[in-house]
């Protein structure tokens, strides 16, 4: 029933997704930037829309056709990012960070394109650590009852398995759900096929088997409406 577009149970909920990867530029031309495609919030938010919410969605770098009925603002960079989610989070009933914005920026941009050196050399770039947003708008949570989810693609290392991980970053970063996928087999970026892992800070833990994008932006939201209802 989860993905039957007759349910309309996100009717008059505002929700806000974000999607896509922030650039953060060297120069006028050139910039860091990651290899989120977007397709995972772009289902997201057409499966919003599907079931009623009001969708406003913040999209990186991103080609892919607007979704029908969500209003899209465009950003680049991660401050952009953070300033389009903050504002919209004000009046939201749901966020969804979908978007994996860069951790780091130069900490300073040429106004000019940077020439190479005659001798051979590579200029040092130096990095400044970008501010968190999910855990600025779950700490800072604009509407009480407000639902924040999370995702983390994670590898599992030397300090904790893929799951130790996952709680341990729902902690720190204090959102009510975060989506875990496991990404130690290497093909999740630009697939149409996504497995995940979601876990509840209420100590849910949903297993969502491998299935399309669209299928897991389904339970995604089925486990927000879960908890608008209580
Ligand atoms: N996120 C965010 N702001 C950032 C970085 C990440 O809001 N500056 C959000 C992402 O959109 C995602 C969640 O935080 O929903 C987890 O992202 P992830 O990159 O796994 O978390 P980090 O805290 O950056 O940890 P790591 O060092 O593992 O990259
Ligand atoms: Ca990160």
């Amino acid at each position: 029933a989860s993905q039957d577009v007759a349910s309309q149970d996100l009717a008059g909920r505002k929700v806000v997704v974000s999607a896509g990867g922030t650039r953060e530029y060297l120069d006028p031309v050139r910039f860091l930037g990651n290899r989120s495609s977007g397709l995972q919030g772009y289902a997201l938010a057409r499966a919003a829309a599907s079931r009623g919410a009001h969708v406003t969605l913040v999209s990186a770098n991103v080609s892919l056709p607007d979704p029908a009925g969500a209003s899209v603002v465009r950003v680049e960079t991660t401050a952009q990012l953070r300033e389009a989610v903050v504002a919209a989070t004000a009046t939201a009933d749901a966020v969804v960070m979908a978007a994996a914005p860069a951790d780091f920026r130069p900490t300073t941009v040429s106004d000019d394109k940077i020439k190479k050196a005659e001798d051979g050399s590579a200029p040092p770039i130096e990095l400044a650590q970008n501010p968190d947003i999910l855990a600025e708008i779950s700490r800072e949570r604009a509407r009480e009852g407000a639902v924040i989810v999370g995702f983390a693609a994670e590898t599992g290392d030397a300090t904790g398995s893929v799951l130790e991980l996952g709680r341990a970053k729902l902690a720190r970063k204090g959102c009510n759900l975060l989506v875990v996928n496991d990404v130690s087999g290497g093909a999740v970026f630009g697939s149409l096929d996504n497995e995940a892992v979601i876990l509840g800070a209420d100590g849910a833990v949903v297993e969502v088997p491998r299935g399309s994008k669209t299928a897991l932006a389904h339970v995604i939201w089925d486990e927000v409406a879960r908890r608008f209802a209580e």
